[in-house]
């Protein structure tokens, strides 16, 4: 793994020679890490230099006078440089659902948001400015790098306008072209689509990658789609494969086993799951056998009761992921944070429910930091990705220590993880690039972006404020009965019922 780094840390040299570099200077610390010992360490009073968009070099000190003539100095005294946040599954044209799903079940979901009944909301304007928005809403949050499960792909236009917004967006996205059973838009047509997409893939936009997704593995598996979309990833050797597992009641089996059996899963194309709540014994064995990962999505696992069945068992092969944030928090600390919490009250209820105490804490915050970031890129097989260490890519964060609710700190992992919010994240580095600056976005025009966007947010809102809740009764369609949960009672005397949704 060193030597790896190192070969790419020359290269990026080379390669950035004339380039203008950047020092971050004096910070108070700096998260790196160590491929050898596969741990994070803290360089305390250090210094990074970012040459083009690589880490060149890690100093202690101010270093100022050691770096080259054309380099521009950054003071980062008190503050905390981290490295970018790996966010493995995200559908990132929903932005302008935002607030509208804030009590949605999955079953709704599916039958009101989800990928096949959108698409008569949405025209290609509004899958490009919702895309870019909200990729501009992550870069914000400090997530550098997104596996897009980007399933606005309903027509030649729609498709080609999500992945035109993210390879303006300046955020590094792998971006998952989705080939799935909807209207007016054949599998057929899906390919030619993806055929044409990639014989025009710019070649000088190094940030974004080729990726796809695929969710009828369960639902088809002999059949020829599913042997097309096989045949296809391995064509153009896509840098990941994505499918939504779920299994359980949810049925949508997408499981590393079927893969396995499918012969695909032990291959050189990362193979990414998300949810993967219900996963067998056998999945987790086949995922560590292959070196292949889930992306769990706390929150919305949370939310919309896909649950954590048995994802506490294979941390080992978990990265986390956000999903649909236009229902919940935008920014993976808080990801990691809520993942950090239910991990341990799930290993605590273990013996608690036995009437016996735990002496010591289950889970630390620095095993929920490298979920958020380290274990994103080992997901991606991206070993030059979610770390600071000499010849990584130049994702980088830089949060103001001094900030009210992080002031006092003296472990920066646990600073980030349980006490910064989106707001102490003061610079954002994609590629040895500024993404925001002291607090703002660096894009411009960035205004005009957002009137765009609430146009047409407000357009589709208004479209879904007349368009009826589907009636959910009888049996699900995997044939499992709906019952509705016990319903929240805040108030003992007369409860104020559910109350009113403000959209
Ligand atoms: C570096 O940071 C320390 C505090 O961490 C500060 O005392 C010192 O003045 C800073 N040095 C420079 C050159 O900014
Ligand atoms: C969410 O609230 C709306 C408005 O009260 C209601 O019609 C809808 O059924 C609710 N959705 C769920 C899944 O409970
Ligand atoms: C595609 O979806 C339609 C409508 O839901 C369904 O009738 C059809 O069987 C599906 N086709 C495949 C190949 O899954
Ligand atoms: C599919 O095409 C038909 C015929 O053009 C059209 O009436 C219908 O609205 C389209 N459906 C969707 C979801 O775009
Ligand atoms: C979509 O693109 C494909 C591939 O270029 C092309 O064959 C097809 O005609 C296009 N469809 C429409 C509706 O323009
Ligand atoms: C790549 O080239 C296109 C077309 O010349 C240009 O519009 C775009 O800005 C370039 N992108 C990058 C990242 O240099
Ligand atoms: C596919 O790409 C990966 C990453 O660049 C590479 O390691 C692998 O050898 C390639 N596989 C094939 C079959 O070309
Ligand atoms: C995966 O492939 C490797 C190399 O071909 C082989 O040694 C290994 O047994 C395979 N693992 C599984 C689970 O099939
Ligand atoms: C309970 O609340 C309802 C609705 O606000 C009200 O009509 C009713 O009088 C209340 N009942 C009691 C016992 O306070
Ligand atoms: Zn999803």
């Amino acid at each position: 793994m060193r030597s790896q780094l190192s070969t790419l840390a020359l290269l990026g040299h080379a390669a950035a020679t004339g380039a203008t570099s950047v020092l971050l200077s004096n910070a108070s610390a700096i998260i790196t890490f160590d491929a050898e010992t596969e741990a994070l360490s803290v360089l305390r009073h250090g210094s990074v230099l970012v040459n083009a968009d690589r880490i060149d070099k890690l100093y202690e000190g101010a270093a100022h006078n050691r770096v080259p003539d054309n380099t521009e100095v950054v003071d980062c005294t008190g503050k905390i440089i981290s490295p970018g946040f790996i966010d493995t599954h995200r559908h990132g044209w929903q932005t302008a659902f935002k607030t509208i799903g804030s009590n949605t079940s999955l079953a709704e979901y599916f039958g009101r948001y989800g990928e096949y009944v959108a698409n008569v909301y949405y025209s290609p304007e509004d899958v490009y400015i919702g895309q870019l928005a909200g990729l501009y809403e992550a870069l914000n949050a400090g997530t550098t790098t997104n596996l897009d499960h980007a399933h606005h792909t309903w027509s030649n236009e729609t498709s080609e306008a999500g992945l035109k917004a993210t390879l303006e967006s300046g955020a590094r996205v792998v971006w998952g072209y989705t080939f799935h059973n909807v209207t007016n838009f054949t599998m057929s047509e899906q390919i030619a689509n993806f055929r044409d997409i990639m014989a025009s893939f710019p070649s000088n936009n190094s940030l974004i990658t080729p990726a796809m997704a695929y969710d009828h593995w369960a639902s088809n598996p002999y059949g020829k789609d599913t042997q097309d979309i096989m045949a296809l990833a391995r064509e153009y050797n896509v840098s990941a494969m994505t499918t939504h597992y779920l299994g359980g009641p949810w049925d949508n089996a997408n499981s590393p086993e079927l893969l396995h059996t499918l012969g695909f899963l032990n291959d050189s194309i990362p193979c990414v799951f998300s949810h993967a709540s219900f996963a067998t014994a056998q999945d987790a064995k086949l995922l560590r056998e292959t070196n292949q990962y889930i992306s769990n999505t706390p929150e919305s696992e949370m939310h919309y009761g896909h649950t954590h069945e048995h994802s506490y068992d294979m941390m080992d092969q978990m990265a986390l992921g956000e999903d649909t944030f236009f229902t919940y928090s935008t920014d993976m600390p808080t990801q990691a944070r809520i993942w950090l919490q239910s991990a341990r009250y799930q290993s605590y209820n273990q013996i608690m429910q036995q009437w016996e105490i735990p002496p010591y804490n289950p889970m630390s915050a620095n095993q929920a930091f490298l979920m958020a970031t380290r274990k994103g890129a080992l997901a991606l097989r991206r070993p030059d990705l979610g770390i600071i260490a000499e010849g990584a890519k130049a994702d980088l964060l830089v949060y103001d220590g001094r900030s009210p609710g992080m002031l006092g700190w003296v472990d920066p992992v646990a600073a980030i993880v349980l006490h910064a919010n989106v707001g102490d994240l003061e610079h954002v580095l994609v590629g040895g690039e500024f993404k925001k600056r002291n607090g703002k976005l660096t894009v411009p025009g960035y205004g005009a972006i957002q009137d765009r966007f609430l146009e047409s947010a407000l357009r589709i809102q208004a479209a879904f404020r007349d368009t009826p809740y589907p009636v959910l009764e009888g049996n699900f369609d995997s044939g499992f009965p709906f019952v509705q949960a016990r319903e929240a009672d805040i108030n003992p005397d007369n409860g104020t019922g559910y109350g009113e949704l403000f959209v």
